[in-house]
């Protein structure tokens, strides 16, 4: 599949960096989906999103400069507003009329959960995914990585649900390479999506053991996890003693290969019962030990079920390319893929 190639995918919200970066340094470039944009935030602190490409002369407007609430391009100095109009043109004098075809495309734009997410198309399919753990002001949200891999999102995505990899690719941190057989998940489709729950046997190490409040050398994950289509999920895991640990990961999508990701955790306890940066460094562990795998795979994931193989433990990965196949087939689309694999 490339995602470039596959219009649905335009009709998603996808975060594309924290709102803090914005906030330190605007405007700010990102490419989504192969479309380049250029974000900043108007007069309400409110944070837009155009396309990246001045329509004068197609110099880039994230080289430009943001003034009161708009953005200046650094050719000319036309100044456009957040839904890309133009609104000022420095050479004409304030009587003339600005032609209406003074304009760039803009782009759906909100914050949410400390990030901004855009959406391409003017008609989202879905609101942005729901994390309830996120909206309740007694929990924490606390943000861990916005980094950028040289892989497809369903990668990623698969990855999250695939209890079979942990006891290799995560033997260093919570993985039991003596326990290779995957535990068992009870998957739920849903219309946009799906949801596993699994109860995970993992090694507790000393790193994480002070971030659990618990000193056992094993523990149990309570697993439920949810996919949000097309590349977002929620991992939400509650240990023994009560604690919870729900972690949102996207890989939004950059280009054919290359996806952003952007994850944070939120959890029931405070600073006083585990720091955030040790909590950031256990998770970070585990996610560059995901990355270090996911990077050697082929970008172009092919929904197929007959091209690659499968076992038992790979059900939800299936059942994701089944759901892009079928959400492709509903709005008109074939699977796109490199004409040579
Ligand atoms: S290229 Fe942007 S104002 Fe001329
Ligand atoms: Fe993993």
């Amino acid at each position: 599949m490339l995602v470039t190639q596959q219009p649905v995918l335009n009709r998603f919200w996808y975060p594309v960096m924290p709102i803090a970066k914005l906030i330190d340094k605007m405007p700010d470039a990102f490419e989504l989906l192969g479309q380049k944009i250029v974000l900043w935030l108007d007069t309400e602190g409110q944070p837009v999103a155009v396309r990246d490409r001045c329509c004068h002369r197609t110099a880039k407007l994230s080289k430009g400069t943001v003034i009161n609430g708009c953005i200046q391009c650094a050719y000319h100095g036309w100044l456009y507003n957040g839904q890309g109009v133009c609104v000022k043109v420095p050479q004409s004098s304030p009587d003339q009329k600005i032609p209406s075809s003074y304009k760039v495309d803009s782009f759906k734009c909100a914050e949410r959960y400390g990030y901004v997410w855009v959406c391409l198309d003017n008609e989202p399919l879905l609101p942005i995914p729901s994390v309830p753990e996120a909206e309740d002001p007694a929990n924490r949200i606390i943000p861990q990585c916005y980094d950028l891999w040289q892989c497809s999102g369903l990668r990623v995505m698969e990855n999250s649900f695939d209890n079979a990899h942990f006891s290799f690719v995560h033997a260093a941190s919570f993985g039991s390479i003596e326990q290779p057989k995957p535990a068992p998940s009870e998957i739920t489709s849903l219309d946009f999506g799906l949801v596993i729950k699994s109860e995970v046997p993992v090694i507790n190490p000393p790193a994480q053991q002070k971030n659990l409040g618990m000193t056992e050398a094993y523990t149990t994950r309570f697993v439920e996890s949810t996919w949000h289509m097309p590349f977002s999920r929620t991992l939400k895991i509650t240990y023994p003693n009560g604690l919870m640990h729900s972690i949102f990961t996207a890989a939004t999508p950059v280009s054919d290969r290359t996806s952003q990701i952007v994850q944070f955790c939120v959890r029931n306890d405070t600073e006083a019962d585990a720091s955030a940066e040790d909590i950031i460094a256990f998770d970070r562990q585990v996610v560059l030990e995901d990355r270090v795998v996911l990077e050697t795979t082929n970008y172009d994931t092919p929904l197929d079920v007959t091209v690659e193989q499968h076992m038992p433990s790979d059900q939800p990965g299936i059942v994701m390319r089944r759901k892009l196949l079928s959400l492709f087939k509903q709005h008109g689309e074939k699977e796109q893929l490199l004409p040579f694999q």
